[in-house]
């Protein structure tokens, strides 16, 4: 169940949230490659030898899309620009790309639907990241330079704006575990990538709030780290891996510095002179934004630093083998509150879960149960005094889910990838009669 409406106050935010790549088809409107191409290219990359070329055909199809936020009675929704859309080699601006943006923002205040926009959800442009991507200092500037133009052209009329999503994927997900593009597994690629999103996003706020952009924040994850068994190097490993996961971006952003457990094995292959650039990452924000989905366990490793080793755990899990743990929301929420940000306002800028179709595509009972378990986690944050301003729900619709290809589907309405016939489940008619009187 769905709590009530009324368990919120008035002016607290439902949405829901998807990203370019996820859902466009990035081969339609003159897009230029990105990097996430050149990895789909490569075979044993995705689940299912899929791509992001077609994805959901958001591109032609955003006016049923919106109807469908707009219908379930949300009144906000979070979209990304792609960079290799406005920007089809990483510099030169495609008239065409902005275009489509600036559509669909119109599409979005017509239905009543407030548009927050993250500007960066993984889609660097092959042409930079061929020239090293986010191991490289010059993609940082070169992304202040992407958010300047999509500002310029969007920001009269965005209600909020993230510069990155996720800079744990974008860096350590990416270029150390190998997972996400380019996948590379090399330690010193992805301690220049750890600390040159964090520059990116802190060269992008300045340079947007110069030109007079407001309501600026990050959307970062969290994954609760805790120890598999009760050994003191399965403990030191989950306090590692929460170093690098849920604590090396906000200190940053929020002028702690990054944490020594963390440094402890990035410090070596940092770029030089890292120490002075830490103050031009933590630009004030306006807001944070908070995707929570799971916890992981870690259980004694061997070889190189980080060590540690992930480990199945015993909760319920989603399609994508995550453990279901709501109160880990209000865990997160409260201690950063109390470690990090105060009272500054936090969005749920992305939960929800993956749930493989059954014979009735509409039917997603445990969905249902997820969110509402995690609506009242969020709530449960609110009573012990965060600032919590709104809740977007992962994800409009089934799409492209990066490495695990479409298999998993974490949409409130069904896509039919034969026919893209979107089909609102259970849980977008829950939403609605929660949220329309
Ligand atoms: C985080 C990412 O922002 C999004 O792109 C992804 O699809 C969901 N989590 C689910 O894994």
């Amino acid at each position: 169940m769905l709590p009530d409406r009324s368990v919120f106050p008035q002016d607290f935010t439902f949405g829901v949230a998807t990203s370019a790549y996820q859902i466009e088809g990035s081969a339609h409107g003159g897009a230029g490659p990105c990097h996430w191409d050149t990895m789909a290219a490569t075979p044993g990359t995705i689940a299912d030898a899929s791509n992001g070329s077609r994805a959901c055909d958001h591109y032609h199809r955003w006016p049923e899309d919106l109807d469908l936020i707009r219908d379930a009675g949300f009144s906000a929704y979070r979209f990304s620009t792609s960079w290799a859309r406005v920007m089809p080699d990483g510099v030169t601006v495609d008239p065409e790309g902005l275009d489509f943006y600036d559509r669909l923002v119109d599409g979005m205040l017509k239905r009543g639907l407030a548009p927050h926009l993250t500007c960066y959800h993984w889609e660097l442009p092959a042409a930079l990241s061929d020239l090293g991507g986010w191991q490289d200092r010059d993609t940082a500037a070169r992304f202040a330079d992407f958010c300047t133009i999509v500002l310029d052209r969007l920001g009269d009329r965005l209600a909020s704006t993230a510069t990155l999503n996720e800079p744990w994927c974008i860096a350590w997900l990416s270029y150390f575990l190998g997972h996400h593009a380019p996948g590379l597994r090399d330690i010193r690629a992805a301690a220049r990538a750890m600390h040159h999103v964090l520059l990116a996003h802190g060269t992008a706020i300045q340079a947007l709030r110069g030109g007079g952009a407001r309501n600026l924040g990050i959307v970062l994850n969290f994954e609760t780290a805790q120890s598999a068994d009760d050994s003191p190097e399965a403990a030191r490993a989950a306090a590692v891996q929460d170093a690098i996961y849920n604590q090396w971006f906000i200190r940053a952003i929020t002028g702690q510095g990054y944490p020594p457990l963390a440094l402890e094995g990035l410090a070596p292959h940092l770029p030089d002179g890292w120490q002075d650039d830490m103050d031009l990452i933590a630009q004030p924000i306006d807001w944070l934004g908070v995707n929570y989905y799971t916890r992981r366990l870690y259980a004694a490793g061997h070889g190189l630093w980080p060590g540690g080793e992930a480990v199945p755990g015993p909760l319920p899990k989603t399609q994508m083998d995550w453990e279901i743990r709501p109160e880990g929301l209000t865990e997160f929420l409260v201690r950063l509150k109390t470690d990090h940000v105060g009272s500054l306002p936090i969005i749920v800028t992305e939960n929800g879960m993956a749930e493989a179709a059954g014979p009735d595509v509409t039917d997603d009972p445990r969905r249902i149960a997820f969110v509402g378990d995690h609506l009242r986690a969020a709530r449960a944050a609110m009573d012990q005094g965060v600032n919590l301003r709104g809740f977007f729900y992962w994800s409009l619709l089934d799409n492209f889910e990066w490495a695990w290809g479409l298999g998993p589907r974490f949409g409130l309405v069904h896509v039919d990838y034969a026919t893209m016939a979107r089909t609102p489940k259970s849980s977008w008619h829950a939403f609605r009669a929660m949220l329309t009187p």
